[in-house]
Parts: C-alpha cells; sequence; structure tokens
C-alpha cells in the first residue's frame, strides 16, 4: 500500500485543543484502569465507588459502589460555581431551530428548570425506578427533557427514531413493557406534517403494558394537540408541565443501574435491545467527547444526527452537555426549503464543531461545491464523520469544500454497542489519514483478528476485535443473555468482543474499516435486518414470499432491494409496487422502503431451503452469479435474470 498523504492539525488549532500531548497513549496503555478513574473522578458522584473495574467475562461493571446522576452531571453541575469552571447558568444550552424556521433557546438553568418539572411529572404518573418509558419524538427540545428527566428520577428511557414504523414501535415497547409513552403530534418533514400520535396510536393495538401517552403540542401557539386524544389514556407535555413543581431531587444511581436500552438490528427480525448503564457511559462519552470532538463551553456544537441513533444519545445529549457547550438541533430536512439550508444554519448560529456522516457528505457534493461556497462558514473549526468509511474523496470534499482546509476531521469509528467512540483521531495531535479512523482512543484496545482469534499482520484483512473491556460497553442485550453472548463473544471464546466490522491496520498502525462482514444492511449508515423488511413485505396480501438484500448505493452506501414472490393470481403492476413500498413504509419506516422491487415466480434456495442471499445480492449489483451447484431448483436462475431485466422491476425504482 502507497503511505498516505498526512494533514497536520494546524496550529491554531493545536494550540487551543483539550489534548496535545502524546504520551497519553502510552501512558493509558500502561495502566488503563487508572486512566479511566482519572475521567470517572471529573464527573460528580454522590458516593465514590470502591471498584474501578470487575471483568467477570462476559460482563464488566465499572466504578461499582459510587453513585450518581446523569441530569446531575449535564445540567446541576454547571449551575453552581466550581473551581476553574465558569457558572453557565446563562449560557445557552439548546439552540433550536424548527423547519419552518421557528427558533427556540433554552440557557442551562432554563434546561433544569424543565427537566425538573418533567421528573416531577414523572413521578405524579407513579413512574419509578427502572421503569421504562418509550420516547417517539422528533427532534424537539422536549427529546432532551425527556430523557434528562428519566435519568433523573432513574427510569429507564428508551428513544425509538420517530421515522421508524407501527411495527418497529410496538415491538420495542412490548420487549420492554413499558408502560408511558412520549409521542408529539406532528413534526415538519420537507413542509409536510408527519403525524406521529397517529403512528403511536395504531402501533398501541397491541401493546397492553402502555397505560398512559404524554403528546407535546409542535406549535406551541396551539392549546392543544393536533391529533385523537382518549381521554383516559392521553395527556398533554405542556398542561403537566405547568402545574408541575420546578425542584425535583435527583436520585442516587448506581454507576451500573441502567440508563438506557437502544434498540439496533441484527441478523434477525427481532431487533436486540442494548443496554447502557450510568457511570461508565458517562465517563467514555465525556472522555471522547473532550478529546475528540474538543468541545469547550464556547463551542456551538451541531451533530446532524438524531437522538433516535446512538449518536444522538452520546453526542447530542450527553457529551456536549457534561462539557457545557451549546447544542445545536435542527427539526427538519438539509434540502428544505432549499439545498443551502445547512451552510444558511451554520452561518446563522456560528457552528464552530459540525459531525456528520459520509452518506450526508455525499448528498452535498451532489448538491454541487457552489452552495457552501455562499456561505461563510467561517465559524467552524473542526468537523466529524460518523456512521460508515468515509472515502478519501469524500473526505478531501468535505475537508476543502467545508472546512476550507482549516479543520481538521475526525473520522470516529463506533457501535451502538460500544456506546462511544472507540476508534478515532485527538484532532489537535494525529496526523490524519483521509480514509482511515486512525487509532483506538487512549485506554481502548482494538485489534485486527483472524477466526482463531491471531493477530494480523499489517495490509491483512481480517475481523476487528475489541481485545479489552471498556467504560461504556453494552452491558447485554434486554431480557437476552444467549443472544448477548452469542453475538458478541462466542466468536473468540468470551476472550474479545466481535465487532462484526471488517478492518486492516497499514504500516503506521492506522485502522482502515471495511464495512459489515455479517447480513445486516447498513442504509445512510443505520442498520436494518433484512428479516425485519421481509417480514413487512410478506404481511401484504399479495405477497408470498420475499427477500431482502443490498446494493451498492452511490448516496445511501447500500440501497435495500426486495426480491418478491406474489400469489399465483396477482401481477406486478405500479399500484402493486406502490402498495407494497408504503406496506414497507407504514411497518418498518420509510426510510427501509426498497429502492427496487424483482418479482420472481420463485426464490433461489438450497436443497435444505435456505435462501441463496449472496446470488441475489449478485444480481442486485447485476455481478456475476458465482456459483450455482448448491441450488436446489436450477431453472430459478432464467427466472431472476428475466425478472431483473424486465419493465416491471425498473418502475419499481423510485426515490
Ligand atoms: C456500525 C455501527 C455509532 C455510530 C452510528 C452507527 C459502521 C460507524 C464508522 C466509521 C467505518 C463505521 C460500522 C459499525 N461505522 N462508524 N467511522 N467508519 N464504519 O451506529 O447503527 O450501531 O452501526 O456502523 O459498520 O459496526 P450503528
Amino acid at each position: 500500500m502507497d503511505k498516505p498523504t498526512l494533514f497536520s492539525p494546524p496550529k491554531s488549532f493545536s494550540d487551543e485543543a483539550n489534548i496535545t500531548d502524546e504520551t497519553i497513549y502510552q501512558s493509558s496503555a500502561a495502566n488503563p484502569e487508572k486512566y479511566w478513574a482519572e475521567w470517572a473522578q471529573q464527573l460528580h458522584w454522590f458516593t465514590p465507588w470502591h471498584t474501578i473495574l470487575d471483568w467477570q467475562p462476559p460482563h464488566a461493571r465499572w466504578f461499582d459502589g459510587g453513585t450518581l446522576n446523569a441530569s446531575v452531571n449535564c445540567l446541576d453541575r454547571h449551575l453552581s460555581p466550581r473551581a476553574h469552571q465558569p457558572n453557565l447558568s446563562d449560557h445557552t444550552a439548546i439552540l433550536w431551530e424548527g423547519e419552518p424556521g421557528d427558533e427556540r433557546r433554552l440557557t442551562y438553568q432554563e434546561l433544569h428548570q424543565q427537566v425538573n418539572c418533567f421528573a416531577s411529572v414523572l413521578q405524579q404518573l407513579n413512574i419509578k425506578p427502572s421503569d421504562r418509558v418509550v420516547i417517539y419524538l422528533p427532534m424537539l427540545p422536549e427529546l432532551i427533557i425527556a430523557c434528562l428527566a428519566c435519568a433523573r428520577i432513574g427510569a429507564i428511557h428508551s428513544v425509538v427514531f420517530a421515522g421508524l414504523g407501527i411495527d418497529s414501535l410496538s415491538q420495542r415497547i412490548n420487549d420492554l413493557a413499558a408502560t408511558l409513552v412520549i409521542t408529539a403530534d406532528y413534526s415538519w418533514r420537507r413542509g409536510k406534517k408527519l403525524f406521529l400520535k397517529n403512528t403511536v396510536d395504531r402501533s398501541l393495538k397491541n401493546c397492553p403494558s402502555v397505560k398512559k401517552i404524554i403528546t407535546v403540542t409542535r406549535d406551541p401557539n396551539q392549546s392543544t394537540p393536533t391529533c385523537h386524544l382518549s381521554p383516559k389514556r392521553d395527556l398533554i407535555w405542556h398542561k403537566l408541565m405547568s402545574a408541575a413543581t420546578n425542584h425535583y431531587p435527583p436520585s442516587h444511581q448506581a454507576a451500573e443501574d441502567i440508563l438506557f436500552v437502544l434498540y439496533t438490528s441484527g441478523t434477525t427480525g427481532r431487533p436486540k435491545g442494548i443496554v447502557h448503564t450510568t457511570g461508565g457511559y458517562l465517563t467514555q462519552v465525556y472522555a471522547t467527547t473532550k478529546w475528540i470532538l474538543d468541545l469547550k463551553p464556547t463551542d456551538v456544537y451541531w451533530c446532524t444526527a438524531d437522538i433516535g441513533w446512538i449518536t444522538g444519545h452520546s453526542y447530542v445529549i450527553y457529551g456536549p452537555l457534561m462539557c457545557g457547550a451549546t447544542v445545536f438541533m435542527y427539526e427538519g430536512a438539509f434540502d428544505f426549503p432549499n439545498q443551502t439550508r445547512v451552510w444558511q444554519m451554520i452561518d446563522r448560529y456560528k457552528i464552530s464543531v459540525f459531525y456528520t456522516a459520509p452518506t450526508a457528505i455525499r448528498q452535498f457534493i451532489q448538491w454541487g461545491k457552489n452552495l457552501p461556497a455562499l456561505s461563510d462558514l467561517t465559524s467552524l473549526r473542526l468537523l466529524g464523520s460518523v456512521g460508515e468509511p468515509i472515502n478519501p474523496s469524500t473526505w478531501h470534499w468535505y475537508h476543502h469544500y467545508i472546512g476550507r482546509e482549516r479543520c481538521p476531521i475526525v473520522d470516529t469509528w463506533w457501535q451502538t454497542e460500544t456506546g462511544a467512540i472507540m476508534i478515532a483521531p485527538l484532532p489537535g495531535l494525529t496526523k490524519l489519514p483521509p480514509g482511515s479512523a486512525t487509532q483506538p482512543f487512549p485506554g481502548i484496545s482494538t485489534a485486527v483478528l483472524n477466526s482463531a482469534g491471531h493477530s494480523l499482520p499489517p495490509n491483512q484483512s481480517g475481523s476487528l476485535a475489541i481485545t479489552q473491556p471498556w467504560p461504556s460497553m453494552l452491558r447485554g442485550i434486554w431480557h437476552d443473555e444467549a443472544r448477548y453472548r452469542d453475538n458478541y463473544w462466542s466468536q473468540w471464546h468470551n476472550q474479545s468482543y466481535f465487532t462484526g466490522d471488517g478492518a486492516r491496520l497499514d504500516q503506521q498502525h492506522n485502522f482502515w474499516l471495511l464495512g459489515r462482514i455479517d447480513d445486516v444492511i447498513q442504509v445512510a449508515g443505520h442498520r436494518i435486518s433484512s428479516t425485519e423488511i421481509e417480514n413487512a413485505l410478506v404481511s401484504h396480501a399479495a405477497v408470498t414470499e420475499a427477500a431482502v438484500v443490498s446494493k451498492p448505493d452511490e448516496l445511501k452506501g447500500e440501497a435495500v432491494v426486495a426480491f418478491v414472490t406474489l400469489l399465483p393470481n396477482r401481477r406486478p403492476s405500479p399500484a402493486l409496487i406502490k402498495s407494497i413500498t408504503k406496506r414497507v413504509a407504514d411497518r418498518v419506516g420509510p426510510i427501509n422502503k426498497p429502492a427496487q422491487i424483482i418479482f420472481t415466480p420463485q426464490l433461489p434456495k438450497t436443497r435444505s431451503g435456505k435462501i441463496m442471499r449472496r446470488l441475489l445480492r449478485n444480481i442486485a449489483a447485476h455481478q456475476p452469479l458465482g456459483d450455482t451447484a448448491t441450488l436446489a431448483d436450477p431453472a430459478v436462475i432464467s427466472h431472476l435474470t428475466q425478472a431483473t431485466n424486465s419493465p416491471s422491476s425498473k418502475s419499481a425504482r423510485h426515490k
């Protein structure tokens, strides 16, 4: 491999960076527990821990004996003067812009009050510590308030991305046996209203555990929400808040108490409820926000991820608020009312740190370099990337047209399961090779292993492993110990964590990520399992069988291709394609709609009845089929090639 050109951080950046001491890599590796305990000491604890790490593979406990509260670390801590720390009471915590252009601002003091009020509301509704609260809200400040209020009383929050559909929502509610759901009447998306409360109402037909729904009114000038309200079950957010007291003493949570459960797709039809606890999670999220995103109270920071994903939990809520930064939140679409929206907002709010995903950058590239050129963008000082590998040409575009060659780029590798960033540069220090996430964060140990668990030499691809426990690691899958062990720890006999990603190292010890090595599909950086989409497809009355694979997509990285077998009396038609697509959007969310539907009288199967996905992937990507010897019925191939070239399959293509 050629040595890539390296980009050194500008001196003006390094001079102000939170970390520039290179020896931190050696000192943290010499004693990782001591290093993590030093980070944990920077948080606010009610009682100190007695044990830093208790590692009984595959279960880790961090900071046992300690008690703390996440909302105190995000809020209360900034309101009373501390040594060398500014009082941030009147400092803006949340800066919000709605899609129509409406604006809201909450200072740390105001956010604290709102969180206290909502904590009292939760208590009045008899929500107890470790009860599960499902939050199905768009990007509104109330989403942050709801999460922090749960944390304040010790309830477990589980945010469901508001772009997911009724099946995804009811599955999560039932898995958690949640008693309360928080939603909004609607949200704006590309000039249209998305009626979220309606989706909740439809989901709840199959959710006996839910007792109450709280609805946020999107338009604060309206006295009642725009949705159906059922008198016994439905409550209105602002009415509850106006009657609540704004003082609620934080509960003292054990370090290992669950802070939240967040679902992510695996390879089956059942998403995994990833469990994160309090002390270790906050410690690593704080450390990585401070050193990788380099956040300071003076920053106006925009992470474009929705809070429905882990990136939003760790780097919209907990990390930046613990750092005392101003968090910018935007409700709507990037191209509304036109494709200059993002750059205009960066100028309007003087965003200094911008963290987004390669799929968004590819979209910006397609919209053209002339659009960011219309904006000043001089407020930016650091750029970030997350969700999938950023290829060098995308990196260079981002660096040149957005960062104007003044801003380092931090490419951050991590997962829902890791809770916080694991592999990334330290922006004041690392010389950046475009396209590589570079090195594990200090205190983190990763390796490229073969299936036997041996480390591979540079330039050989293998499987990315995490070889030591880390503070923000998942503590399990909600109520599924067997799956936890099998998914993440069986590969290397409880010795190392299996990430499911391929990777290779270069001669300089930089990690290059190579994408998923399992069957998980990653659309625009978000995971979905083929089975979840297949279940939605076969729930359509005309469909008898379906198989879903991905194909490479210029914008989204991967796009969903569905192979569908219809009932014998049904024929493909544009109307049928539309109704099948709508079915998927309804059940598992519009983001998971197939980009292409290919009708076939039969699916390719092995003699044991297993669908040959590799074959379907090759067909979808117009690649040679490869070995077809194990097919039960070779005639299926001619059906499939015909189907792929038929006009009905082409008409299934849509945005
Ligand atoms: C998967 C995790 C955690 C952030 C959002 C996605 C891929 C994530 C990178 C990166 C290459 C990346 C991996 C990982 N991924 N960041 N910087 N470079 N790949 O969270 O839904 O849990 O997905 O996203 O494949 O396993 P997620």
